[in-house]
């Protein structure tokens, strides 16, 4: 029994459907944590066999229900905005699904986390230091697990498809020539399914997804021009700025100063600890997900 959480979500959804195509045939059977079990896709509804959890994975009774019988659990922090610290968003949110990986027996996690264990400034990185002591509350319960290590998905310029389509900008605080990598969501999807699907794994570590090139905000912006036929530019936002938008939009200081200090370790080498090699590239290239991904959103 191979339980995902989040499978409304971007890679959850995406890890769904890997896992309806193959686990069947390996005998492998599914279950999902679902808040709203209208929102999943009506082709999972219909089939019948997928076990279906109501209730946030936060919960102690809705995990405690979920992970009895699991033999791989995948695991998602969902984003929200109003988190009253980071380690509430990261760790308070995960301690009850710890407790019941341990109760369980649960043998394998697979987690969704971030790059920069290792980094000199993997302690003072916001969201992804509250990302990696995640990983060390899971892994101390003593369950294989694999922290799938994540650079900035390209996923998140959906946030701006309204801008880019109407004004051809996209914005974000980073330096527009500094090159990082950049992984699509489906890219981590399908390590996810690897990792649940073949469990010979044992221990403890992480699995980079890369992506399979670095690039800059420029060179971002080049491609975005080149795919949709029109210019689009990098506009580099300046942090009051930023913080004041963010604030504005409901969130809690601890998320904005969480965000920044992040960005501010991706500048400073938080992406850079992993060399890209055909075990931690992850296939899908920015021009590849404009044309699959974002061409179409910028349609709909
Ligand atoms: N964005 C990046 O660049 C980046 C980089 C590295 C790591 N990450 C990590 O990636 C993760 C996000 O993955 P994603 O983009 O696939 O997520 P996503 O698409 O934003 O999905 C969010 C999911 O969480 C669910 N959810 C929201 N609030 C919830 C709650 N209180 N209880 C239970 N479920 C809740 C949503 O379900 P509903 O349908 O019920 O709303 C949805 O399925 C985060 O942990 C983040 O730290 C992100």
């Amino acid at each position: 029994m191979i339980v995902i959480t989040t499978p409304t979500g971007q890679i959850g959804g995406r890890l769904l459907d890997i896992l309806l195509d193959l686990a069947p045939a390996r005998g492998e059977e599914l279950r999902v944590v679902v808040r709203d079990p209208e929102k999943l896709p009506d082709a999972v509804r219909a089939r019948g066999d997928v076990d279906v959890v109501t209730g946030s994975h936060g919960d102690a009774e809705v995990v405690d229900r979920a992970f009895a019988g699991a033999d791989a659990v995948f695991w998602v922090v969902p984003p929200t905005p109003r988190p009253p610290s980071l380690d509430a968003l990261y760790l308070d949110f995960t301690r009850a699904a710890a407790k019941a990986v341990t109760a369980h027996g649960v043998g394998h996690v697979v987690g969704v986390s971030a790059l920069g264990r290792g980094t000199p400034v993997a302690g003072r990185a916001g969201l992804v230091t509250a990302s990696l002591a995640m990983d060390d509350l899971i892994a101390g319960t003593g369950t294989a697990y694999r922290a799938l290590a994540c650079p900035s998905f390209m996923d998140n310029l959906l946030r701006q498809a309204a801008t880019i389509r109407d004004d051809g900008v996209f914005t974000d605080i980073v330096s527009a020539d500094r090159r990082a990598p950049l992984a699509a969501t489906g890219d981590i999807a399908a390590a996810a399914a690897g990792l649940l699907l073949d469990r010979s794994w044992t221990g403890a570590g992480e699995v980079p997804v890369l992506g399979p090139e670095d690039l800059s905000a420029d060179d971002m912006a080049r491609v975005l021009s080149e795919v949709l036929g029109r210019p689009v530019r990098y506009e580099r936002r300046p942090l009051d700025d930023f913080r004041a938008a963010l604030t504005g939009r409901g969130a809690t200081e601890a998320l904005v100063e969480g965000y920044v200090d992040m960005m501010r370790a991706k500048e400073d080498g938080l992406d850079a600890g992993v060399e890209r090699t055909p075990r931690t590239a992850s296939p899908t290239t920015f021009r590849q997900w404009c044309e699959e991904v974002l061409t179409p959103a910028l349609r709909a």
